[in-house]
This record gives structure tokens, C-alpha cells and sequence, in this order.
């Protein structure tokens, strides 16, 4: 039976009006609301918003109606769930087996020694995040990388590195454009 809170949820929408929350329905949707769904729900949610808020696990909770401390339980064990919000950039690096058998290590280390940052944090001035996840489920690509939400397979530090500055160096320079115009 779909409780109350579900009804209202599917048919208005999420009570703040984000959007991004309309994706974390549909995963739930597809997976009937079940309670061993909340894995793939995190995921989701993690996704669409870049961290895992209180308010999302909120959410979640009430949603799946699983106990808020499984909830936090399940969050806290994974390492691919953060709970600080990310940088305006942010590069996740698979450490999976395929993954690590390939080097992504390497592209941890070089990124980690560029930005003076480790793994889960972001720089002072929250232009860039570095995280890292177990499996991103293309280990065929392996080493894989998402940068900014793409996904990026056969990758190597030197590449991985151009990319994310050239990234920052444009986002800096349109600061600096914003900055001048007021
Ligand atoms: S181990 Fe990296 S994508 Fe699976």
C-alpha cells in the first residue's frame, strides 16, 4: 500500500519546489519504494545534489520508511557518500579493482599533490573537489573518472589533470569577469 506521504510526494512534487528531487522519486518509483532500495536511492541523492544533506536522509527515511538511523548507517559505511557539500568542480575517481589494477591511485596522488587536498575534501576556495568511489560501474573503461557529472574512462594523470585545470581556470576567470562587472 503507498502511504499518505508517498501520494503526496508523487502527485505535488517535492514541498521545496527543487527539482532535483523528482530524480531521487524516480529511482524510488522504479524500485517500488522497496526498503533495499536505499542504496541505489542514496546514490541517487548523492548524484543529483553532490552530498548527502540531513534533509536528504530525511527524506529518504520518510520516503522508503526506513529507520532514520539506518539510514545514516548505510550513508556512513560507504565512502562514496559525503556528507559536506562540494566544490564547484568536483572530479570522482574510481578505486575500485579494475580501477586500482589500472592506476587510478596515480591520479589520486597527482590530483591530491596539485591541490594540496585529500580525498572528500575541497579547496579554500571551493573551486574544486576531490572524491573517490569503489565501483563506478564501467570497470571496462577502467581507470574511470566522472568530472562534473561526465563520465570518463582510460584515463591517466596527466589527462585527468589537464582537464580539471582547464576546468578551474576558466571557472576563475569568469569569477574574475563577474568580480569586474559588479
Ligand atoms: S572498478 Fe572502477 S568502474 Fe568498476
Amino acid at each position: 500500500m503507498v502511504s499518505k506521504r508517498r501520494a503526496t510526494t508523487k502527485s505535488n512534487g517535492h514541498p521545496s519546489g527543487d527539482e532535483r528531487y523528482t530524480m531521487i522519486d524516480r529511482t524510488m518509483k522504479t524500485f517500488k519504494y522497496e526498503k533495499d532500495a536505499l542504496l541505489e536511492v542514496l546514490n541517487t541523492a548523492q548524484e543529483s545534489f553532490g552530498y548527502l544533506s540531513e534533509e536528504l536522509l530525511i527524506y529518504v527515511s520518510q520516503q522508503l520508511e526506513v529507520p532514520l538511523s539506518r539510514v545514516y548507517g548505510v550513508a556512513t559505511f560507504y565512502h562514496m557518500f559525503t556528507f559536506d557539500p562540494l566544490g564547484e568542480h568536483n572530479c570522482i575517481i574510481c578505486t575500485g579493482t579494475a580501477c586500482h589494477v589500472k592506476g587510478s591511485d596515480r591520479i589520486v596522488q597527482a590530483l591530491s599533490e596539485e591541490f594540496d587536498l585529500l580525498a572528500g575534501e575541497t579547496t579554500a576556495d571551493g573551486l574544486f573537489s576531490l572524491t573517490t568511489a569503489r565501483c563506478l560501474g564501467s570497470c571496462g573503461l577502467a581507470p574511470v573518472i566522472v568530472m562534473d557529472g561526465q563520465v570518463r574512462g582510460k584515463e591517466t594523470p596527466e589527462g585527468v589533470m589537464r582537464q580539471v585545470k582547464e576546468t578551474i581556470f576558466l571557472s576563475k576567470e569568469s569569477r574574475e569577469v563577474e568580480a569586474e562587472a559588479g
